[in-house]
């Protein structure tokens, strides 16, 4: 078979090893082409919702009806199977679009089950990792806790570990199971960089002063605040505030002495997006997670490795956390900074504080909260003429934004009532002070960003 120059490969060894394989799309053919099949250019491009005509005897199919449809987009090939495979699926352009060999649980798809647009996609996953591969999902959250609690006594016994909060779910989850684990043994340290959301720092505070573990917090604005006056530039935003909150957490961490181990709430989203190695930076993401280079501990303990969010809600939720804090949107490592178009000062960052609030709490007031997966005000620089009883205002001009996502990478704009956004829009224009514009971004991502900066 032909095969393009820098193609991604595997080593044809994985397919000896007797573990179950399911090659998606290119993942077939390349399957195909490393066991001796062929894969072909085809004549013309397949792609959209298409009807797979499918074996229901395959394991993989099981359940399904002997049509399915799925989308395919595809414009390479399988015109012959590798030895010992059996065809278990075809379209009216594609003959081999699914193809098995049983015995040794290699499957290979052309289409993609992944995605909405083909029915029960998500169905056939199941079925590779139920029927074939054996798994038997007795895994339950219920257990996690308990199990993760224990675990985490055994393991640090009477050591000593470090945790550096943000008030976000993933850490505030981690800190309290650690917590629970060993107590005063382990110290939190909550930096407030004075760029939070109106009243974070307190609630924060409320949670973790009132637990069992040392909870500091380190009241680091003006310092944040030096460092960023005059900066404009996204990128140098964030690389001061994550380098200045490094400092900070190693200057604190230093007053404790040695620790034996470091927390960290990384979840599983965040280990398979540090792991893939491609893809062009955007934004350079999550850099208040930099670990200080000589702060001294044995180990990083993240306890939260495999959990998917709506998980990490759960257990948060399991240990009695408020859900105010369980519930949090996802906030940005620089917070505000990157909210505030141009420089920051602290007048800016109190008007955008109160305005943001409003926004919020008037999004949870009409019930929409637990819909909309992000939102937030930003803080423009573009200043413009309102008129106010008989004066003549020259103000600053705020953008509310409000997505729907599931995985951050691609969002919707949401599509709020009108009555609400005409009633925050009135609510604070006329309560925060140097806002007299309000306008609502109805741009998806891509090709905005959700962030403005
Ligand atoms: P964008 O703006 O890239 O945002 O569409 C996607 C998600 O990432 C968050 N975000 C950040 N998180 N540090 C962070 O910890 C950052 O510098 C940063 N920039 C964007 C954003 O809020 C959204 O949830």
């Amino acid at each position: 078979m032909y095969m393009l120059t820098g193609a991604p490969t595997v080593d044809k060894k994985i397919f000896e090893l007797g573990i179950p394989v399911l090659g998606i799309c290119y993942g077939m053919q390349l399957m195909t082409n490393l066991l001796g099949g062929v894969v072909e250019r085809a004549g013309k491009r397949e792609y959209g919702t298409t009807k797979v005509y499918i074996d229901n005897n395959s394991k993989l199919f099981k359940g399904f009806l002997e049509e399915n449809d799925c989308l395919m987009s595809h414009t390479d090939k399988v015109t012959i199977l590798p030895q010992d495979f059996k065809n278990i699926g075809y379209t009216d352009n594609c003959q081999n679009a699914a193809m098995e060999n049983e015995a040794k649980k290699l499957y290979g798809i052309q289409f993609h089950p992944e995605v909405n647009h083909t029915y029960r996609g998500t169905e056939i996953i199941r079925n590779f990792v139920y029927q074939v591969c054996g798994c038997k999902g007795s895994w339950k959250m219920s257990s996690f806790a308990e199990n993760t609690i224990k675990e985490l006594k055994e393991k640090i016994g009477d050591g000593k570990a470090l945790c550096a909060l943000s008030g976000g779910v993933d850490s505030s989850v981690a800190a309290t199971l650690l917590s629970k684990a060993i107590g005063k043994n382990l110290t939190c340290i909550f930096v407030d960089h004075g760029l939070l959301r109106k009243n974070e720092a307190d609630e924060v505070e409320a949670v973790f002063s009132n637990s069992e573990v040392n909870f500091i917090r380190v009241d680091a604005r003006r310092r944040f605040l030096d460092k960023l006056a005059g900066v404009t530039e996204p990128e140098q935003k964030r690389k001061i505030i994550g380098e200045e909150f490094i400092r900070v957490f190693e200057e604190e961490a230093k007053k404790i002495g040695t620790v034996d181990y470091l927390v960290q709430g990384t979840i599983y989203p965040d280990v398979i997006e540090s792991g893939t190695g491609i893809g062009n930076k955007i934004k350079s993401h999550h850099n208040v997670g930099g670990l200080p280079d000589y702060v001294d501990f044995k180990e990083i303990v993240e306890p939260l490795r495999d959990l998917f969010k709506d998980e990490v809600r759960q257990v948060g939720l399991e240990l009695g956390l408020p859900e105010y804090l369980v519930f949090r949107q996802p906030f940005p490592g620089p917070g505000l900074a990157i909210r505030i178009i141009g420089d920051i000062t602290e007048e800016k960052i109190t008007i955008l504080q109160e305005a943001d609030f409003i926004w919020r709490s008037e999004i949870a007031k009409a019930g929409l909260d637990r819909n909309i997966n992000q939102y937030f005000a930003v803080l423009t620089n573009m200043r413009s003429v309102g008129v106010m009883g008989d004066e003549r205002t020259y103000d600053y001009c705020l953008a509310l934004r409000a997505v729907e996502t599931s995985d951050f990478m691609t969002a919707n704009f949401s599509k709020i009532p009108y009555e609400v956004l005409e009633k925050v829009s009135s609510k604070i224009v006329n309560e925060v002070k140097h806002i007299n514009r309000v306008v609502y971004d109805i741009t998806c991502k891509p090709p905005a960003t959700i962030e403005w900066e």
